[in-house]
C-alpha cells in the first residue's frame, strides 16, 4: 500500500461497527441489574441461568457468567460473523472456568431448542423482526417452553406516537456521534424501516452501519399474545420521567399508566 492510500484511511474507514455498536447501544450492566433485581422480588430466589436471545456479540451471556460461579448462559444468534466478533473480543476475556459456563449457539431463535433457564432475555427490540402474530406466537410459545416454571422472560419494548413516523435522534459519545434514523414507516403494515449510522469527528460517515426493518407492535398486542403462548401474566415497567422537565429517567415502574407520551421505553416481562 502507497504512502498517499495509508494517508486517505478516514475515522470510518478504520471503525468497527460491532464495537461502536456496544459502546452506543448495549448498556448490559444496567440491564443484567433490572433482571437480577426483578427477578429476585418477582420469585424470592436469583436467577442463575439465562439465555440470551439474538445475542449479537453475546456481551451480556459474557457478563452473566463473570456475575458469579454458579451462574450459566447460553447465548444464541443466527448470524456466524457477529458470533465470531464476540468469540474474539469478549468470550476471550473470560477464564476457561467461566467460558465452561457459556454455551454459544448459532441457531435460529424460531427453532433452537435449550436446556430450561430461569430467564430468557431479547433486546434491543430484536423480536420486532417478526412480522407476522403467527411467528411471534411461535416465537413466544419457544420461548415459553424453555423457561423452567418460576422462569421469567424479559423484553424490551417502545411507544409513543414517535414510534410511528420518521425521524433522526442524534447523541454525542466518546469519539463519535451515533445516529439513530428512522427511515421509512408504512402506516398501513407498521413495518419501520432504521439505521444505525456513526458520524467521526474528521468528518467521516459510517453510514448504515446496522440497518433493521421492523414491525412496531403496541404494547397490549403483544401482552395478549404472549398469554395466548402460554404465559400467565405480563407486566410493564415504563421509563420514568421528570416530572419538572419532562426528560427520560434511568428508572422504570411497573405501570399501565401512560400520558399521551411522544417515546418511551420499557420492559416487558412475561411470567409461565
Ligand atoms: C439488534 S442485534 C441485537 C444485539 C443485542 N441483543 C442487543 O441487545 O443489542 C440483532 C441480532 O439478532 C440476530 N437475529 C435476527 N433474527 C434472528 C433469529 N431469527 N434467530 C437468531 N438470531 C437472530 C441478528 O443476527 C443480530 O445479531
Amino acid at each position: 500500500m502507497g504512502k498517499a492510500n495509508r494517508k486517505s484511511k478516514t475515522m470510518a474507514d478504520l471503525a468497527d461497527r460491532h464495537a461502536l455498536y456496544q459502546e452506543s447501544v448495549q448498556n448490559s450492566e444496567f440491564e443484567l441489574d433490572f433482571i437480577d433485581e426483578i427477578f429476585k422480588e418477582q420469585r424470592g430466589r436469583p436467577a442463575l441461568s439465562m439465555r440470551e436471545d439474538f445475542c449479537g456479540t453475546a456481551i451480556s451471556a459474557v457478563e452473566w457468567v463473570e456475575r458469579g460461579k454458579d451462574r450459566t448462559a447460553i447465548a444464541v444468534d443466527f448470524d456466524a460473523e457477529v458470533l465470531g466478533w464476540g468469540e474474539k473480543h469478549n468470550m476471550s476475556r473470560l477464564t476457561p472456568e467461566q467460558r465452561g459456563r457459556l454455551e454459544v449457539l448459532e441457531a435460529d431463535v424460531l427453532e433452537v431448542e435449550t436446556a430450561k433457564v430461569d430467564v430468557i432475555q431479547a433486546y434491543n427490540f430484536s423480536y420486532w423482526f417478526f412480522q407476522e402474530r403467527a411467528t411471534m406466537l411461535h416465537y413466544f410459545r419457544q420461548v415459553r417452553k424453555a423457561l423452567v416454571d418460576d422462569g421469567i422472560l424479559f423484553l424490551d419494548i417502545f411507544g409513543g406516537s414517535e414510534c410511528y413516523q420518521t425521524q433522526k435522534e442524534k447523541r454525542k459519545l466518546d469519539g463519535f456521534k451515533y445516529i439513530w434514523e428512522q427511515a421509512e414507516f408504512n402506516a398501513v403494515t407498521n413495518e419501520l424501516k432504521c439505521h444505525i449510522h456513526f458520524h467521526f469527528p474528521d468528518k467521516s460517515k459510517y453510514k448504515k452501519a446496522f440497518s433493521y426493518t421492523w414491525r412496531v407492535w403496541g404494547a397490549r398486542e403483544l401482552r395478549e399474545i404472549l398469554i395466548d403462548a402460554g404465559f400467565s401474566e405480563t407486566v410493564i415497567y415504563r421509563q420514568k420521567f421528570d416530572p419538572k422537565t419532562d426528560e427520560a429517567l434511568d428508572e422504570y415502574i411497573a405501570t399501565d399508566d401512560a400520558e399521551d407520551y411522544a417515546c418511551w421505553l420499557g420492559y416487558l416481562i412475561a411470567k409461565p
